[in-house]
């Protein structure tokens, strides 16, 4: 049975992009025929994150206007020969979009593989509510900030309402020294205000921006935060992990 998981968050910049695109290597990389949808529609980037963007030819856009089926809108790439890759189209407005149009896609996606990770946009708009809708499990992902975790919890009411069975958070851009201190909210003070598990936690790490950057995968370098979301995708494979022993007090706390 295929899967839909839908990466969502309150506020924009937590790093849903970086999280949807790793897993879906991993996800590949664990022989999991895996497709990930790009439904920031307009502001494509997952691509670039895959270091994809010059192999992209056809996008969702395609698509949804009827020019092309699905097989000539996917993008593959031999590095990750499991991951199929649907591209934003950079220049839709979202508002555009039917939801009768990504319920075909999604029925489609579910028919050829096992896995389907929708990377949406930030915020509770139009898009977000459609794929909700269509979603089995919800990551919702969140920074330690009070803001963000508040938008998170709108989220994750919303994630309920729609049907979203099962529902996870991700803290990313964690900082050690600022959480040890106590002038930041720790993961488990977040996972108790959401009444929500934790799928993981990401420290805020250099390597990602890098990586961001230079298209190449977090998940592909020897680095904290890498390692964290190669974790993330353990679990999202079904093998209990622990988490982190968020307040043990030594180096290499994300590699535990
Ligand atoms: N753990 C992290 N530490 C530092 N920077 C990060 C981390 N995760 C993501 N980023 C960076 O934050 C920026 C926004 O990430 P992105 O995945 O595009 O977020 P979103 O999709 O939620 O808008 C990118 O430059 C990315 O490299
Ligand atoms: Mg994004």
């Amino acid at each position: 049975m295929s899967r839909v998981i839908v990466i969502a968050s309150g506020k924009g910049g937590v790093g849903k992009t970086t999280i949807a695109a790793n897993l879906g290597i991993c996800l590949g990389q664990a022989g999991r025929k895996t497709a990930l949808i790009d439904l920031d529609l307009g502001l494509r980037n997952i691509d670039v994150t895959l270091g994809l963007e010059t192999v992209v030819l056809n996008h969702l856009g395609d698509y949804f206007e009827e020019r092309m089926p699905l097989e000539e809108i996917v993008t593959t790439d031999e590095r990750y020969p499991d991951l199929a890759l649907l591209a934003a189209p950079q220049n839709m407005d979202p508002a555009d979009l039917k939801e009768e149009q990504l319920e075909k896609l999604v029925r489609e996606l579910r028919a050829a593989y096992d896995v389907i990770i929708i990377d949406s946009p930030a915020g509770v708009g139009p898009v977000f509510s459609a794929a909700i809708r269509l979603a089995d499990e919800g990551i919702v992902v969140t920074s330690p900030t009070v803001s963000a975790v508040r938008d998170a919890d709108k989220v994750l009411h919303l994630m309920e309402a729609a049907g979203v069975k099962y529902r996870f958070v991700i803290v990313n851009m964690l900082r050690q020294r600022l959480m040890k201190n106590g002038v930041m909210m720790t993961p488990e003070d977040i996972r108790d205000v959401l009444g929500t598990p934790l799928l993981g936690v990401i420290p805020e790490d250099e390597e990602a921006i890098v990586c961001c950057n230079t298209g190449v995968p977090l998940v592909t370098v020897r680095c904290m935060s890498g390692s964290a979301l190669k974790r993330i995708a353990e679990r999202v494979r079904g093998t209990a992990l622990s988490l982190p022993r968020l307040n043990a007090r030594r180096k290499g706390l994300f590699h535990a």
